[in-house]
């Protein structure tokens, strides 16, 4: 039964694994399969065509699989190649724009209508959460690249008092701060990680994460397509990387302390 099918979730590498932790609690029932394509991070860096290309590889390896859903966890995917992945996938595929900036926008409608996008330089220069931004009705979008944050939470261990943590945050955001805006977009799946950093710089503004807003996404999605799962919770971890390392650091962007296994395949394969 399709139902039954696991969901399937990709990023470049373990800032996904936000999105999955927020559909972990939202969907304990589903059984999900997550890809991280770690061997070929940052995609935020990358021209749309060669981002477009991972993103199909990264499609058909979880399509090999068998999965009835995919949730595109990664911003810089979903704000390039959204419709690309959906013609390719052929099952309902939901990415991290549409809930967020709809989250955000709802925000800004009870403030000053002023809302930050954070992302890579990719999905920044895409211009997607802008153009959904508008879309929901809000009239003032502060748009900033943070192409160092990606690196940052990928190789270190950043808290709220590290020197070099803040000195990084604070030369994106700063400048933002005096904007004073009603919310501010995660727009990349890793971000969440340094949320307590830039809420630091940020502190009248309302912080959304992408990747839990993605998992909301895709709830409604199954729900609206009736392809909820009653029967399952089991998640498998894939990676074109190194497994040791995966498991190492996914517990640090998953929020608990599990055991995660991940296996390793070749991403160029697919
Ligand atoms: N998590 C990805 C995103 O949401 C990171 C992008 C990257 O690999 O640069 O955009």
């Amino acid at each position: 039964m399709e139902n039954r099918k696991p969901i399937g979730i990709f990023d470049s590498g373990l800032g996904g694994l936000t999105a999955l932790s927020a559909l972990r609690r939202l969907m304990p029932d589903e059984d999900i399969i997550y890809f991280g394509d770690s061997a070929r991070i940052p995609y935020g860096t990358k021209s749309p065509a060669v981002i477009k290309k991972f993103a199909l590889q990264d499609t058909r390896f979880l399509m090999s699989l068998g999965v009835k859903a995919i949730l595109i966890a990664c911003g810089t995917v979903s704000s390039n190649c959204l419709s690309d992945v959906s013609a390719v996938a052929g099952v309902p595929v939901v990415g991290v724009i549409e809930e967020t900036a709809r989250q955000a926008a709802e925000i800004a409608k009870g403030g000053n209508n002023r809302v930050a996008v954070l992302g890579t330089s990719a999905t920044i220069n895409s211009g997607a959460f802008e153009a959904e931004l508008r879309k929901n009705g809000v009239g003032d979008i502060i748009n900033q690249a943070c192409p160092m944050f990606v690196p940052l939470v990928e190789n270190w261990h950043p808290t709220a008092d590290d020197s070099a943590t803040n000195a990084i945050v604070s030369e994106y955001i700063a400048p933002i701060a005096k904007q004073l805006p009603d919310a501010a977009i995660l727009g990349c799946t890793h971000y969440p990680l340094l949320a307590n950093v830039i809420a630091k710089y940020l502190p009248e503004t309302r912080l959304i994460s992408s990747g839990e807003a993605a998992a909301l996404g895709i709830k409604k999605l199954l729900t609206e397509k009736g392809l909820l799962n009653g029967f399952g919770g089991k998640t498998e971890f894939y990676t074109s990387g190194g497994e040791k390392l995966f498991s190492q650091n996914a517990s640090r962007f998953l929020g608990e302390d599990i055991a995660v296994s991940a296996m390793h395949i070749d991403i160029e394969n697919y």
